[in-house]
C-alpha cells in the first residue's frame, strides 16, 4: 500500500488517478486545509475505485503512528505542504512548521515502522537564481524565500537519513511548472483567493472572474520580454511520479531528478496559445515586476528520461486545453 499525502491537493490528486490507474493500492490523507473533499468524490469517478481516505494532520504525531499500525503502508509519496511563496515570507514559522515538523513527524513514524521508501515534492525552486539554464540536477542550491528554503532543509534531511541508514531509498523530484488539468474536466488547480500562478490567473479571466492578467514585466531579457517557464502538464508530473516510485522499488536506490519538459515559454506564449485553443481573448495589462521573480528558467530533463525511461507526453496546447475545460466545467473550481 501506497501512503499519499496531500493526496486530495492538485498534484496529489493527479497523481492518486494515475497510481489507481496503474493498479497500485492507495491511502490518502489530507486535513483538507487547502484543498476540497469534493475530491474524494471525482477520484472515485475518474477511476471507478473507492479511494481510501482518512483526514487528518501532518503535525499530529499520534493520527500518523495509528495510521501505520493500521495500514501495511509500504511507501509513502509526500505532497502535503504550504506552497505560496508570498505568505512564506509573512508568515515563516508556521510555513516551517508545516513543511519541515510535518516531514520529521512522517520520518520518525516510518523509521519506527521499517518503512523506508519516500518520494518527495521538491521543486526547481531548491536551485541558486544565479545558475545558468537549462538547470542540471547537480547545479548549486540556494534560495530566496521561507519556501524555497524548506524544500532546501527538506532534501537536506533526507540525504542526512540516507547516510545514517542506508536501507532508505528517496526520489528527490524537482517540479518545473505544472499546469493543466485531467482530461475529464474533474479535478484541477483551484487556488484559494487572488492565484499566484500564472495558469489559474489566465483561466480565471478566460471564464470571467476577473477582469485582466497583470503581466509582471516586459522587460526581461527574453526575446519577447517577458518570462520564460518550463511549463509541465500535471498529468505527466503524476506519471513521473510512478515510474520514480517503480525505480525505489526495484532498483532500491535513491535518485534527484527534475520533472520538467526541458522548453521553455514566455507569459506571452502561454496566453497566445489559450487564446488559440480556448477562442478567448486574454486582456492583459504590462505592470511592474514581480519582486523576487526570475527572468527564465527551465530543465534539462535528460536524467529522468535516461534513470526512469520518462519523457512527457502532453505540449502546451494541450495544457491550455485542459486548464480550460477544468475551468470551465467549474468556473468557481471546487466551490469552496
Ligand atoms: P496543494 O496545496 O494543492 O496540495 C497540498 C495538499 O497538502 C493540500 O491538499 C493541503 O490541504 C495538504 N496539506 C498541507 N498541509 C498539510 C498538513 N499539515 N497535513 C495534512 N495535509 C496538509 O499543492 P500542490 O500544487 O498539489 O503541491 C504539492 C506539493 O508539491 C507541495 O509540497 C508543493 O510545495 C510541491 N510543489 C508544487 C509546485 C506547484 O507549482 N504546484 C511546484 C513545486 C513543488
Ligand atoms: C512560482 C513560485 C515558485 C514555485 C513556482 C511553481 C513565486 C515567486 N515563485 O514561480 O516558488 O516553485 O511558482 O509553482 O511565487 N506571471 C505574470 N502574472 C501573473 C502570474 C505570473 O506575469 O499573474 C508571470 C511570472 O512573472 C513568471 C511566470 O508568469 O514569469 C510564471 O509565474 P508563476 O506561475 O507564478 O511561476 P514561477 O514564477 O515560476
Amino acid at each position: 500500500m501506497i501512503l499519499v499525502t496531500g493526496a486530495t491537493g492538485y498534484i496529489g490528486s493527479h497523481t492518486w488517478v494515475e497510481l489507481l490507474n496503474a493498479g497500485y493500492k492507495v491511502l490518502g490523507i489530507d486535513n483538507f486545509c487547502n484543498s476540497s473533499r469534493k475530491v474524494l468524490d471525482r477520484v472515485e469517478k475518474i477511476t471507478g475505485q473507492k479511494s481510501q481516505f482518512i483526514e487528518g494532520d501532518m503535525l499530529d504525531e499520534k493520527f500518523l503512528s495509528s495510521l501505520f499500525r493500521n495500514n501495511p503502508i509500504e511507501s509513502v509519496i509526500h505532497f502535503a505542504g504550504l506552497k505560496s511563496v508570498g505568505e512564506s515570507i509573512k508568515i515563516p514559522i508556521s510555513h516551517y512548521q508545516n513543511n519541515i515538523h510535518g516531514l520529521l513527524n512522517l520520518l520518525k513514524v516510518m523509521q519506527e515502522n521499517q518503512c523506508n521508501k519516500f518520494v518527495f515534492s521538491s521543486s526547481a525552486t531548491v536551485y541558486h537564481p544565479n545558475n545558468l539554464i537549462p538547470y542540471v540536477e547537480g547545479m548549486s542550491l540556494g534560495s530566496t524565500n521561507p519556501y524555497g528554503w524548506s524544500k532546501y532543509m527538506s532534501e537536506q534531511i533526507l540525504r542526512d537519513i540516507e547516510v545514517a541508514d542506508t536501507s532508505w531509498s528517496v526520489a528527490y523530484l524537482r517540479y518545473f511548472n505544472p499546469i493543466g488539468a485531467h482530461e475529464s474536466g474533474l479535478i484541477g488547480d483551484d487556488p484559494k483567493g487572488v492565484p499566484n500562478n500564472l495558469m489559474p490567473f489566465i483561466t480565471q479571466v478566460a471564464v470571467g472572474r476577473r477582469e485582466y492578467l497583470s503581466i509582471f514585466g516586459d522587460d526581461w531579457p527574453t526575446p519577447d520580454g517577458t518570462g520564460i517557464r518550463d511549463y509541465i502538464h500535471v498529468v505527466d508530473l503524476a506519471r513521473g511520479h510512478i515510474k520514480a516510485l517503480d525505480y525505489l522499488i526495484n532498483q532500491k536506490q535513491s535518485l534527484t531528478i527534475n520533472l520538467g519538459t526541458g522548453q521553455g515559454y514566455s507569459v506571452l506564449d502561454l496566453v497566445k496559445s489559450f487564446e488559440k485553443v480556448s477562442g478567448k481573448k486574454i486582456h492583459y495589462q504590462i505592470v511592474e515586476r514581480r519582486p523576487g521573480d526570475i527572468a527564465q528558467f527551465y530543465a534539462n530533463s535528460q536524467l529522468a528520461k535516461k534513470l526512469l525511461d520518462w519523457t512527457v507526453e502532453y505540449d502546451v496546447d494541450r495544457m491550455c486545453k485542459d486548464s480550460w475545460r477544468w475551468q470551465l466545467k467549474n468556473p468557481n473550481g471546487f466551490g469552496e
